[in-house]
């Protein structure tokens, strides 16, 4: 994307910055929202530590955003205050990337690879002796054939992230013992989130201005943070440095988000769908064509929401606008909506009625 997108849950490189890495919470305690994962994982975690044992293996999946990193490092202070060692499914693409991270591991390390459905098949099969049995048996070239060495691991436990379930294969998912589904949160304990962080920033800042911007904040900390941050520079350089609910409104309008959170990349995917493809149904390939996005960028950070708050559902044909999405942005619902129509039927990619 060429522009910065001030709502998107995708990190940014300005979240990396001593102020937001001192926002992350520490541990289970600070933790704000998401109750029901929170309680199995306080459960687990007491468990194993009264067996003297690793923890499980704990899958996360969810939206970017949501705290799956931040629950890997919370996990790791709890079980170790040892650091969470991370990596990622796109960094490890052959065996002998794996093997120094698993072999300097010590009793009870948590290992966080983020993106873990983009694995490769190789790897990921590796990993599962790994998982199962804390060993690996690694082929060492030379001579007439290979010989198998085996390595013995320390016991530790893997905690993978997905953005995308549905991408992880069965035989990955089944050998973690914990699962959890992160979801969206409520706009109050976004408010509480952004308060804290208001007061690390050494902010002052009114309650009905933290409000507004956990309201639009698409049920995501990491962009209520950024929106928090957003608005600080706003009311130091418009206001007098305070967080007031004019100021939060201001800002948000300059920022380009709308009420319920929205960008211009979510009414863009939006109008197109109404305008171009007649409310839908369209494929998704055929919508980033159209807005000239890339198609991860459509399904990671703009649809889950919209999905989410009813204004796009999914159907076999594809993607279809309601009824909600036209009132909020001001678009008459296409006159007919052929819910049948089969996508070879769809119109033309480079199609500009309406
Ligand atoms: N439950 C929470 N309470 C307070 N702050 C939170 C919580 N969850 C996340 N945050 C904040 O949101 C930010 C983003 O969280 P995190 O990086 O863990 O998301 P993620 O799910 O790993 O995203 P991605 O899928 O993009 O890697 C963190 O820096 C942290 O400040
Ligand atoms: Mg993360």
């Amino acid at each position: 994307m060429a522009r910065e997108r001030v709502i998107s849950s995708k990190p940014q490189p300005q979240d990396r910055d001593v102020s937001v890495v001192s926002l992350r919470p520490t541990t289970l305690d600070e933790m704000v929202g998401q109750r029901s994962v929170i309680e199995k994982v306080s459960i687990a975690i007491q468990a194993a530590k009264q067996r003297g044992e690793p923890l499980e293996h704990v899958l996360f999946d969810g939206p970017p955003g949501l705290g799956k990193t931040t629950l890997a490092h919370v996990i790791a202070k709890e079980m170790t205050e040892r650091p969470v060692r991370m990596t990622s499914g796109p960094a490890l693409s052959k065996q002998a990337d794996l093997m120094p991270l698993l072999t300097n591991l010590e009793r009870g390390d948590i290992l966080f690879i983020d993106e873990i459905h983009r694995l490769p098949k190789i790897v990921e099969e590796f990993l599962y002796s790994a998982m199962e049995d804390f060993r690996v048996d690694v082929t060492i070239e030379g001579g007439l054939r290979g010989r198998v060495v085996n390595f013995n691991l320390q016991p530790f436990t893997l905690i993978g992230a997905t953005t995308r379930a549905g991408l992880l294969g069965g035989a990955m998912r089944d050998r973690f013992g914990l699962q959890f589904h992160l979801s969206y949160y409520e706009s109050t304990d976004l408010a509480t989130i952004i308060s804290r962080s208001a007061a690390k920033l050494g902010l002052q800042a009114k309650q009905d201005a933290l409000d507004t911007i956990a309201c639009r904040s698409r049920g995501t900390p990491r962009v209520a943070n950024r929106l928090l941050r957003r608005v600080r520079d706003y009311a130091q350089v418009c206001g007098d440095g305070t967080l007031t609910e004019d100021i939060a409104r201001q800002a948000l309008t300059v920022q380009q988000v709308d009420d319920l959170g929205l960008d211009e990349l979510d009414r863009a995917f939006l109008t197109t769908l109404i305008q171009v493809y007649e409310g839908g149904p369209a494929g998704i390939e055929a919508l980033a064509a159209s807005m000239g996005q890339e198609r991860d960028t459509l399904e990671d950070v703009v649809e889950p929401y919209l999905l989410q708050i009813g204004f796009v559902i999914r159907t076999r044909q594809g993607r279809q606008a309601t009824r909600e999405a036209c009132e909020h942005l001001h678009l008459e619902p296409p006159a007919t909506r052929p819910v049948t129509r089969t996508p070879s039927e769809e119109p033309s990619l480079f199609s500009t009625e309406s």
